[in-house]
């Protein structure tokens, strides 16, 4: 079964825990758009959801679809967000931001009662990080953080290439107009020692470890589709 078969499945298993009147989280990327596209087809249907984007992108996608979109200022409480994953562990510990979503992404997961994870059962994974942990970062100061996040990480036994991402020949900006750097630390045993240590840099905005978030991970295989809960 080709990949697009398998984001479509996770997204379908996702889509029978929305019920009618909820207030969802959307995510980004390939898995959370075939989402959208599932969850348009249930509105045009009658279902009645809002929904909170996690991107411009995934934003444009609703509204060109017929979602009902709102804000974390109107509707700052949410009771289900569905979002994919880069790499997804036994604990549901995540990493995220390989579409640069990351920041939006973890404040609408922390503003929900529950988060499922969708994705393709090759993002489950025995310890993060062979996926590069993305650290979004203040364009102030980029290569003092830089280095804070290298001491920072050496202190933990990590080490490896952190690079500014790119578009073409221009740093890449996220929504919320950040860079974002791209960490190829490897495997990391303590997550929440990293993601601690990230969060007492000033420079570092946010990072792509979702630690205690998902409390569901929706796995498509050639198999079928499993369910994993924390
Ligand atoms: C977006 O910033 C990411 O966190 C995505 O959720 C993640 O990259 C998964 O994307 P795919 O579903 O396209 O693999």
């Amino acid at each position: 079964m080709d990949a697009k078969s398998l984001k479509i499945k996770a997204a379908a298993e996702a889509l029978t825990y929305v019920k009618d009147g909820m207030r969802l989280g959307i995510g980004t990327g390939s898995t959370a758009e075939e989402f959208v596209r599932l969850l348009a087809d249930k509105v045009a249907s009658g279902m009645n959801v809002i929904g909170v984007p996690t991107s411009e992108r995934t934003a444009a996608l609703c509204r060109e679809l017929g979602v009902k979109l709102s804000t974390l200022e109107e509707t700052p409480q949410l009771d289900l967000t569905i979002d994919g994953a880069d790499e997804v562990d036994p604990d549901l510990t995540l990493i995220k931001g390989g579409g640069g979503a990351l920041l939006r992404e973890k404040i609408v997961a922390a503003a929900s009662s529950e988060m499922i994870v969708i994705a393709d059962e090759s993002k489950l994974v025995n310890m993060l990080g062979a996926f590069p942990l993305p650290i979004e970062v203040n364009r102030f100061g980029l290569a003092a953080t830089k280095f804070a996040i290298e001491q920072a990480a050496g202190k933990l036994g990590l080490a490896g290439p952190v690079t500014l991402r790119m578009t073409g020949d221009e740093a890449f900006v996220t929504d919320g107009g950040h860079l974002i750097l791209d960490a190829s630390f490897g495997r990391i045993p303590d997550t929440r020692a990293l993601s601690n240590a990230l969060h007492a840099i000033p420079g570092v905005v946010e990072h792509g470890l979702f630690l205690g978030l998902a409390r569901v991970a929706i796995l498509a295989g050639a198999d079928g589709v499993r369910t994993l809960r924390s």
